[in-house]
């Protein structure tokens, strides 16, 4: 270990006489759950490490920020049989996969361990023990290597993603946040500071998404077995309710519309539910977009802001593209859309949101801890 920290300090040194330095783009500063003893950073690749529910995940970014590699472990095949993740075994899914997941990414994007100028981490929310790998893990590396880590939260690495393909993509904008935990929007100002402009009073969409695949039966998880199913249905053959709640909230509320599939599933016999599921699902996915559509572009326009970035796991989803997509070419606006690989979980945005952190001058210390119900 000790050989390792000497000849990541002289690597350092060397890197830093030899190649030109990078710069911080300080306007990316946000709030990062860290310990924050200030301090330069001179940017160089950084891993990023996510593993916060069930998929574990690392990938480099180099010191100009572009994704070099980009690695997902998912654990789906050890879920499945359950219907939804179990904790102990994401845990243990983790400590297995960590290391030889973490190496690909570096191998994948040319770098050895001793190019690494920095570590940032997933530190919350999610679940406890999955979380505590990749902390302890990332926390174990930046000793070895003699470099800083920082703790992210998973919501901001979200948000960041919205930039990683397009690091132009302008600011002002309104950025909706839709996960399995997520359903919020924000307004992020010029100087990238962001304020809460609603977020959901009952479940997140991707819950709704998870909940009614269960009721129709499907394979988990159960967002992308609705989006394939529903693409040969009819969403206007059996409407479901949308709950825009009151004029001008920007908040949303999903446990109706599960309710409402439910019932409609239990007044019906095996057959005709069999017959129709295709049609139940479209119905139900159109439900749950037409509001994410709605109330994003009701953001947008109340907010003065030309520009929307949509970002998380149900971002994945193809009606809700299409439909976004539609409506921002009609009303002239920005759209920021994360290829599919970064809006489900994935590391290169834990990166990206490391990085603004290590130039913002925030380090966590190594006592740094996962934090599961981290908020904001
Ligand atoms: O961002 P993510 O991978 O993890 C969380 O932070 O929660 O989001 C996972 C959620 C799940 O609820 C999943 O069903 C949903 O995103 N999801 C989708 C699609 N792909 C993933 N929902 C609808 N359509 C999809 N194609
Ligand atoms: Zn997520």
């Amino acid at each position: 270990m000790a050989l390792v920290a000497t000849r990541a300090l002289l690597f350092g040194f060397l890197q830093r006489i030899f190649f030109p330095v990078q710069t911080c783009d300080q306007n990316d500063f946000m709030m990062i759950s860290t310990d924050q003893p200030a301090s330069t950073w001179i940017p160089g690749p950084i891993l990023g490490i996510e593993t916060s529910c069930d998929e574990t995940a690392a990938s480099a970014l180099a010191a100009d920020g572009s994704v070099l590699s980009n690695v997902i472990a998912s654990q789906h095949d050890v879920h499945q049989r359950f219907g939804g993740v179990v904790p102990e075994l994401a845990s243990r899914a983790h400590v297995e996969s960590i290391e030889r997941v973490s190496a690909t990414a570096l191998q994948q994007a040319g770098l050895a361990w001793t190019d690494l100028a920095g570590i940032a981490v997933t530190q919350g929310p999610g679940l406890a023990g999955a979380l505590l790998v990749g902390v302890n893990y990332a926390k174990a590396l930046a000793y070895a290597l003699n470099i800083p880590v920082v703790g992210v939260s998973h919501l901001e690495g979200h948000i960041a993603s919205a930039w990683l393909q397009d690091p132009a993509f302008p600011l002002p904008c309104v950025v909706l946040v839709v996960s399995g935990g997520h359903t919020h929007l924000y307004y992020k100002d010029r100087s990238g500071h962001r304020r809460l402009l609603g977020a959901t009073r009952d479940d997140a969409a991707g819950e709704a998404f998870d909940k009614g695949a269960q009721l129709l039966g499907l394979e988990f998880p159960g967002g992308p077995a609705i989006d394939r199913l529903a693409r040969q249905g009819n969403p206007t053959t059996i409407a479901f309710p949308r709950s825009y709640l009151k004029h001008g909230s920007h908040d949303f509320s999903f446990s109706g519309l599960k309710t409402a599939l439910l019932y409609r599933l239990q007044a019906m016999d095996e057959q005709s539910r069999v017959a129709n599921v295709a049609d139940l699902a479209a119905g139900y996915q159109e439900a749950i977009v037409s509001v994410l559509v709605e109330k994003s572009f009701a953001a947008v326009r109340s907010s003065g802001a030309r520009a929307l970035a949509v970002v998380g796991g149900v971002s994945a989803n193809s009606r809700l593209r299409a439909l976004l997509q539609k409506r921002a070419t009609s009303e002239n606006l920005e759209l920021s859309l994360p290829p599919l690989s970064y809006c489900t979980d994935n590391a290169a945005m834990i990166a990206a949101a490391g990085k603004q952190a290590l130039c913002a001058g925030l380090r966590a210390s190594l006592d740094m801890d996962a934090q599961a119900s981290l908020t904001g």
